[in-house]
């Protein structure tokens, strides 16, 4: 990846995941300061349309990603941060399809199922993005 490609993916995923992880806040864990709001913080429209405004962005780059890191990295039998990047190729897939999915469901069950496979990819995203950026880390202190 050139200097440029990183520095893309990351502000790409920074974008998408402070703006899902803000207004999964301000719609799941707050609570309206007057009863008869129909948000429950002002600003929920503005994170809704930022997140789904950058979620394009990130597409883009997970493109670029796959074609000029990942799939040259697999090909060649690299075996540092293989785990963690064969992880994040499997979960770049589900994570997209269930943002999509749940924003065109009608049916307020399947709405649900497709929520909670966003929300609990979007984590597990997170948590192996990190993962993937520190392995190197890891494994220079243990070895
Ligand atoms: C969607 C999948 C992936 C994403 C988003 C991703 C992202 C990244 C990013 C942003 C870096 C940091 C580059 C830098 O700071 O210079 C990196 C480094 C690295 N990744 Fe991945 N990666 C993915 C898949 C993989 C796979 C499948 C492998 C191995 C089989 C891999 C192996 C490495 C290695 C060895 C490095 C350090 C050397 C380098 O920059 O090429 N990655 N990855
Ligand atoms: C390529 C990656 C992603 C894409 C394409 C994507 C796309 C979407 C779309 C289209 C929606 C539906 C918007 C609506 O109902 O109007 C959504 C909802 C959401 N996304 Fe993402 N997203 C991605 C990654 C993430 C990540 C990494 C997080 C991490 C926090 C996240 C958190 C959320 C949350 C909290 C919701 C709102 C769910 C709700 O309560 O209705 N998304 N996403």
């Amino acid at each position: 990846m050139s200097r440029l490609d990183v520095v893309l993916v990351h502000v790409a995923n920074l974008l998408v995941c402070v703006t899902g992880l803000v207004w999964f806040v301000m719609r799941h864990l707050m609570e309206p300061a007057d009863e008869f709001a129909l948000q429950n913080h002002p600003l929920e429209d503005e994170f809704q349309a930022a997140h789904v405004l950058t979620a394009p962005l990130l597409l883009v780059m997970l493109g670029v990603v796959w074609a000029v890191h990942a799939r040259v990295h697999l090909a060649s039998g690299t075996r540092a941060r293989r785990r963690s990047g064969l992880a994040l190729v499997f979960l770049a897939l589900p994570m997209a399809a269930s943002g999509y999915l749940l924003q065109v469901a009608v049916d307020g069950g399947w709405r649900d199922a497709w929520l909670l496979v966003h929300l609990v990819t979007s984590a597990a995203w997170i948590a192996l993005f990190a993962v993937h950026q520190l392995a190197h880390r890891f494994g220079r202190a243990r070895g």
